[in-house]
């Protein structure tokens, strides 16, 4: 590598750490730290297993030849796989060793190797896998967060030095961002698990669904809009969480009134309404873009596009985006989903009604990208359905 190659590659490195921070949610952050590696190795395929209770917990997978199976691919993230620690397969020897692990043809490990290539998720997906490089993500004090395994470099070629040098650099940056937004996710995990006790009707699984529906109406609205994809990426890092945080506010909301059985009085329902302002609250240290969004949704959330809802009766695009989308996502939500003091309206039931309500409570663009998106919000409701 001569020097101009190297400054640039040091200058995409720099680039990419400076990006990475501001990805808060973790799903985002994998996404994003996966893309780069295969980027820059040029590989098919790569997946990213994350040390949990002394064991590598399967957490992220990307594989570019599988577009053929349309959303349907994305079915291979909510694997639940564990690999133990130790030298038996490839991912499990470089974490136990801290080292980095080249195979160039992992249909012909030597026998004398101690690990084997697990055959399973090329059985499951008729994808062939030839070469893996596979990368210990480990912190600046040595701690092991997990394991970065790429597949398949392009053009018939092997992993090489270079690769391995830029891993080296690349798997310290990814360790730091990856603890750090564990960190930030089991915070506001805590965050959540309080107002679900507060307030039983949040349910973890109407938190999560309205969390996922946000993020990919966004996506749908910011493809249509041609928003840059490392934006997109960025914000829907943060928006998921943002979202998921829109009834936050009720933690200050009284038990009288929050558990009240019956229709609240006109007096209850104005309490009621400050959840949104008592919540925006908890963010007005806006330091980051997730508190940001944050504020905007938990403020927000009741406005409606006429200009008729709560707080502050804002209009149309005074509403921010966020808001907008959660605002819809959230009484979707509450409509086909039962809870205890109703039944679950029908679907057909549901989709009339959020098509009345767009131009007054729902943004029109919105609407329409929502229903153009059914399969994917079908497939979130199965995804976190409410246990039972
Ligand atoms: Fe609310
Ligand atoms: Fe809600």
């Amino acid at each position: 590598m001569n020097e101009k190659e190297y400054n640039e590659r040091l200058n995409s490195l720099l680039r990419f750490s400076e990006q990475i921070v501001k990805i808060e949610d973790l799903d985002a952050l994998l996404d994003q730290l996966l893309l780069e590696a295969r980027r820059y190795t040029n590989s098919e395929a790569g997946s990213i297993y994350l040390v949990e209770h002394g064991k590598l917990r399967f957490a992220y997978v990307q594989n570019e030849k599988q577009t053929h199976l349309g959303s349907g691919k994305n079915r291979f993230l909510y694997n639940d796989i564990t690999i133990p620690i130790d030298e038996s397969s490839i991912s499990g020897y470089a974490a136990s060793r801290h080292e980095m692990l080249s195979i160039d043809d992992v249909y012909n490990i030597p026998d004398e190797a101690p690990y084997k290539f697990n055959t399973k998720f090329d059985e499951q997906t008729g994808y062939r896998t030839r070469n893996t490089l596979a990368v210990p993500l480990t912190t600046s004090n040595g701690a092991l967060v997990g394991i970065l395994q790429l597949i398949n470099k392009g053009k018939d070629k092997n992993y090489c030095e270079e690769d391995q040098l830029y891993l080296r650099h690349f798997g310290l940056i990814a360790s730091g961002a990856i603890d750090r937004a564990r960190i930030t996710r089991s915070v506001f995990t805590r965050m959540l698990q309080m107002a679900e006790l507060r307030d039983p009707k949040e349910t973890g699984a109407h938190v999560n669904r309205v969390g996922t529906y946000s993020i990919e109406i966004y996506q749908a609205w910011a493809e249509k809009r041609g928003v840059d994809e490392d934006e997109m990426r960025a914000f829907k890092g943060s928006f998921r969480i943002a979202a998921m945080l829109h009834d936050v506010g009720k933690v200050a909301i009284s038990d009288k009134i929050l558990k009240k059985p019956a229709k609240l009085t006109d007096d209850e329902f104005k309490v009621m309404q400050h959840h949104t302002t008592y919540g925006a609250g908890l963010f007005d240290q806006t330091s980051s873009l997730l508190d940001e969004m944050s504020r905007d949704v938990v403020l927000y959330h009741h406005e409606k596009w006429n200009g008729t809802g709560y707080p502050n009766g804002l209009k149309g695009d005074e509403i921010p985006l966020t808001a907008r989308i959660v605002s819809m996502a959230d009484v979707y939500d509450a409509l086909i989903s039962s809870r205890v003091y109703k039944s679950a309206w029908s679907e057909e039931d549901v989709d009339n009604f959020i098509r009345e309500q767009s131009g007054t409570h729902f943004d029109p663009e919105l609407v329409e990208i929502f229903f153009s998106i059914q399969d994917v919000i079908r497939a979130i409701r199965v995804k976190y359905q409410e246990a039972s």
